[in-house]
């Protein structure tokens, strides 16, 4: 497995891995993808920060539990008003993160001043992994960050317009430079590929014309949890494994698709 290799000072003196979860699909996922990779890294014992860098929704702030306590966020580094380590949370769980600006337009950001606080909050966690949570290639903010990150994590439901907007999510990625680009599958309705009324896992791949790094599972409990601030391990909730999967791949383990989780195991013909 290739690693980003940021070009700023802060990825290349620590040689962390950069990426950002991205699609231009609203509600796909991104965000629940981010928090609970984030969360399954850590849980490896990796040093890990997060980055709301979703200029239009911000929500990580609530899906970690962390609404309470971001004083500063990403807008203020950008600004200058303040340093990064007044913006960096230290999440239970072994997380650092930094809450998504409120009052920042993607139209009128720059992408250098962008870059240069992204950066700059880096540089101040110091981790092994930062992954940073974006809207999608429509505001521009992936290809902006993309001298820092360039690697993007591309979710997708089975819906036929969020593979749409993933295909053309991967290709806008590519013209901006990120030239390693995975496709998460998430939310999967496993019932529903098995009867045919949504599409299997070949067929989203086919269709995003993506590589395939991880399938998490449709999970009410997962959702339940994120309204309370929790992520899925720590709810227990059964589609952790499925982001202990992809954090174990993103490390270049090769490991089954469905590995641990056994109420999937056996089952073929939602592929
Ligand atoms: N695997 C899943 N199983 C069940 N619910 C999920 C799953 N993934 C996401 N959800 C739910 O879907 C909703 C949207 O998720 P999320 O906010 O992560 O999407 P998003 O792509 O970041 O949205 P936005 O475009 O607004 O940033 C949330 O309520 C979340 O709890
Ligand atoms: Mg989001």
């Amino acid at each position: 497995m290739n690693e980003s290799r940021g070009a700023t000072d802060a990825s290349a003196q620590r040689k962390v891995r950069v990426l950002c979860v991205t699609s231009s699909k609203g509600g796909v996922g991104k965000s629940t993808v981010a928090a609970n990779l984030a969360g399954a890294l850590a849980e490896r014992g990796e040093k890990v920060l997060l980055v709301d860098c979703d200029l239009s929704n911000r929500s990580l702030d609530m899906y970690l539990g962390c609404e309470n306590r971001a004083v500063f966020d990403l807008g203020d580094v950008y600004r200058g008003r303040t340093d990064a380590s007044y913006a960096l949370i230290r999440r239970p769980g072994g997380i650092s993160f930094v809450a998504a600006p409120a009052d920042l337009s993607p139209a009128a950001v720059s992408a250098e001043t962008l870059c240069r606080a992204v950066a700059d909050v880096i540089s101040e966690a110091a981790p092994d992994w930062a992954i940073i949570d974006t809207s999608g290639p429509a505001d521009g903010v992936p290809a902006m960050l993309a001298s820092i990150a360039r690697t993007a994590l591309v979710v997708s439901g089975q819906q036929g317009v969020a593979m749409r907007a993933a295909e053309k999510t991967g290709d806008s990625l590519g013209e901006a430079g990120l030239d390693r680009r995975w496709l998460v599958i998430n939310n999967f309705d496993f019932s529903a590929a098995e009867k045919g009324g949504r599409a299997g896992v070949v067929s989203m791949i086919d269709t995003c014309r993506l590589p395939l790094l991880a399938v998490i599972p449709r999970d009410e409990s997962l959702a339940a949890a994120q309204e309370s601030g929790a992520l899925a391990a720590e709810a227990k909730a059964p589609s952790a494994q499925a982001f202990r999967n992809l954090a174990a791949r993103l490390s270049g383990e090769s490991i089954p698709l469905f590995y641990g989780m056994r109420e999937f195991r056996r089952r073929r013909r939602y592929f």
